[in-house]
């Protein structure tokens, strides 16, 4: 970092841009395989949180991955880079007040901690779609694990590149068993018991 780059403190503080919406800024940050169920849980829950009144924002892989991460593929150094801008950019929505939902597969356990590192205890609550990959596998809504059989694509997830699970997420979810409903309920009583909504 250049010693003339001087970081600037705001007036409005993040406390202050939450406060006005009875919220406190928090990143839950969904981790797992592809099909696991990240994107349709992160979307409900998004909505659940919208219609109750709070303030939130989704980040999801496919999307940023056509505008911020454009120029990244799937090899490690890429996924590397892809989780640290995505956790930037998470800070900077968290420090605007705002309860931020992250949906990337995200499987590498020190980037995952990484994003961690950037927010201050209790803030980073990380989600494990813990869902198994046959069934993941069975879904494939993209037709992408059969590619990756297949050999077309390469660096799959599960297939020939490594997921490293989490081993204590705040929350672990398993789609296969659990229903979308039931899924948002789990998230929804964690926040409120931790006070991050009422
Ligand atoms: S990562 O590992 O966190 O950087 O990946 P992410 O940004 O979440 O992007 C995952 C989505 O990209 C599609 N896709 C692949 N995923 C994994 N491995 C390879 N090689 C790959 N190629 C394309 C896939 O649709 C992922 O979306 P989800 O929603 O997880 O299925």
């Amino acid at each position: 970092m250049n010693k003339d780059i001087i970081w600037h403190h705001h007036k409005v503080s993040r406390a202050d841009r939450a406060g006005s919406k009875n919220q406190k800024p928090c990143l839950l940050w969904f981790t797992g395989l592809s099909g696991s169920g990240k994107s349709t849980i992160a979307n409900a829950l998004d909505v659940a949180l919208h219609e109750r009144g709070y303030h939130t924002f989704l980040l999801d892989g496919d999307n940023v991955r056509h505008g911020l991460c454009s120029d990244l593929g799937f090899s490690d150094d890429d996924r590397v880079e892809n989780i640290r801008r995505i956790g930037e950019v998470s800070k900077l929505f968290t420090d605007a007040g705002l309860i931020v939902i992250s949906a990337f597969i995200s499987p590498f356990t020190g980037d995952r901690r990484m994003v961690r590192k950037l927010f201050p205890a209790g803030e980073f609550i990380e989600i494990f779609m813990d869902t198994p990959i046959n069934t993941c596998e069975e879904r494939d809504p993209k037709g992408l694990y059969e590619k990756a059989r297949q050999g077309v694509i390469k660096n799959f997830t599960g297939i020939d590149s490594p997921y490293q699970a989490p081993e204590r997420p705040e929350i672990r979810l398993d789609s296969s068993s659990m229903s979308v409903d039931h899924c948002v309920d789990v998230i929804i009583e964690y926040l409120v018991r931790r006070e991050l909504i009422s």
